[in-house]
């Protein structure tokens, strides 16, 4: 586990980067955190570190958004308005978290069991600018994660 401290919304951006410079296939990234905690910051972040030439937005009403012109495909997927399982099964999550892509998922305790059991947690907490961003690996594939160069 690392702990690291962001003062802005770029200190969260660029984690995100490093984390999608340093992602390899079928990497899952669960952000977790309040509203507007960073995580669509974060998810950004990854893009970009990805080189997906598509912008990354909140996805609002749309459950899972595909990038697919980066280093990797980058499924970007926010479940703050799912219901139920049911709608989690319509979403094909499961195979997204399968496949050879980037899937970042936002509000990703609303899931908690379902997680693949190897994955990368992101924790973030805070008040004004600041930020307290906890980021562990949840097994060793993606154990190296933390160890990501932040520049
Ligand atoms: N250190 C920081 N890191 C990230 N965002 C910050 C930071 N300081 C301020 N902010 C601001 O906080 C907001 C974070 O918004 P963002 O949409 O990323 O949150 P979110 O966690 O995705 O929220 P939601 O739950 O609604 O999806 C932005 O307006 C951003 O500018
Ligand atoms: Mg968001």
């Amino acid at each position: 586990m690392r702990t690291l401290h962001s003062f802005g919304p770029e200190d969260t951006w660029a984690l995100g980067a490093a984390i999608g410079r340093a992602a390899f296939p079928g990497t899952v990234v669960a952000l977790q955190g309040e509203l507007g905690a960073g995580k669509t910051v974060l998810a950004k972040g990854i893009g970009a570190g990805l080189a997906v030439t598509t912008r990354v937005q909140s996805p609002s009403f749309i459950l899972v958004q595909a990038h697919l012109g980066g280093r990797l495909p980058f499924w970007h997927v926010d479940l703050y308005r799912v219901g139920d399982v049911s709608e989690l099964e319509q979403l094909g999550l499961d195979e997204l978290v399968e496949g050879d892509g980037v899937t970042v998922i936002e509000w990703a305790e609303r899931l908690s069991e379902a997680m693949p059991p190897d994955h990368l947690q992101v924790h973030l907490e805070g008040e004004g600018n600041e930020r307290a961003i906890t980021i562990r690996g949840t097994g060793p594939r993606h154990r190296p994660l933390e160890e990501v160069d932040v520049c």
